[in-house]
Parts: structure tokens; sequence; C-alpha cells
């Protein structure tokens, strides 16, 4: 016979399993059925190399790797992106491999999912669907000294 004492625990104690549960399901479904994950390591990257080793010894320079797929490189480094420019066809599905000069610097493209970290040694992909031609921003969103303000630039997606 359960009394009301024990209800009111089961009341408690159900729901403080479940709930973390239901969140540990929530985490195995987004990152093995729906394939959403964080921005992965894509190797490493001699600084001093960076000029000397494809695909970053032609930053900007938009590469086809499919029927509107793209692939651009970006270098960040005090206190620029290079480019500030980059022009890309409507619809145009577009992976951005990027990594940094010098110091931790960040990659923010407004609009799409593309919000990484870019540090030194490092190389860093992601890629983001560029759906509505229009300008896409894209700023420096980790502090790096006295011109951080300065690092930003902008991606044109023009009508096919
Ligand atoms: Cu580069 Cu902030």
């Amino acid at each position: 016979m359960i009394n009301r004492k024990t209800l009111l625990e089961l009341g408690w104690i159900l729901p403080s399993i479940a709930i973390p549960v239901g969140m540990l399901v929530a985490v195995i479904v987004s990152a093995f059925g729906m394939m959403i994950h964080v921005p992965s390591d894509e190797g490493t990257i001699l600084p001093a190399a960076i000029d000397s080793t494809p695909p970053f010894d032609q930053p900007g320079v938009l590469r086809q790797v499919g029927p509107n797929q793209y692939e651009v490189a970006i270098v960040a480094q005090i206190w620029v992106f290079n480019p500030r420019e980059i022009r890309v066809p409507a619809g145009a599905e577009v992976t951005f491999v990027a990594t940094s000069r010098d110091v931790i610097h960040g990659l923010d493209i407004e609009g799409t999912n593309v919000n990484v970290m870019l540090i030194p040694g490092r190389i860093t992909r992601q890629n983001a669907i560029f759906k509505e031609p229009g300008v896409y921003r894209f700023v420096c969103h980790e502090y790096c000294g006295a011109g951080h303000h300065l690092m930003f630039g902008q991606i044109i997606v023009e009508e096919p």
C-alpha cells in the first residue's frame, strides 16, 4: 500500500530521473541522429608555413568542390581577415577552412551557423549554406588586442 508520503517522494524522484535521462536522449539524438557537432579540429599547421600550405596559400579563392559546393580559406591575423570580402553564388554551400597566424581569433558569420575559434597552429572547418542573396558580415569575436574591433569582413552572396 503506497501512502501519501511515498507518493510525494516519488513525485520528486521520478522527474529527477526522467529529466536527465531525457536530456541524455536529446544529446544522443542530436549528435548521432541529426549529426549536429561542434566544429572539429581539422589538423595542425605551422603558422610560419601558412603562406606556402594549400589552401592557405590562396586565401579567399573560391574552389568548387561539387555542384554548387565551394571551399574557401581564411587567414586571421592581427587585425585583419585575409580576405575581407568573399563572393559566392546564392544557394552555395561554402566550407570555410580557417586558421590564425598569431593569436586566438574568432570567426562569426551573421545569419549562419559559422561561429568558431581560430587558433594558431590549428585548422578549423565549418560550412554554411547561403540561400538568400545579400551581404553577410563576419567579425572576430575573440578579443585579440587593440585592433580587435577592426577585424571584420563580408560575404557577398550574388544572384546565380
Ligand atoms: Cu581577432 Cu579579435
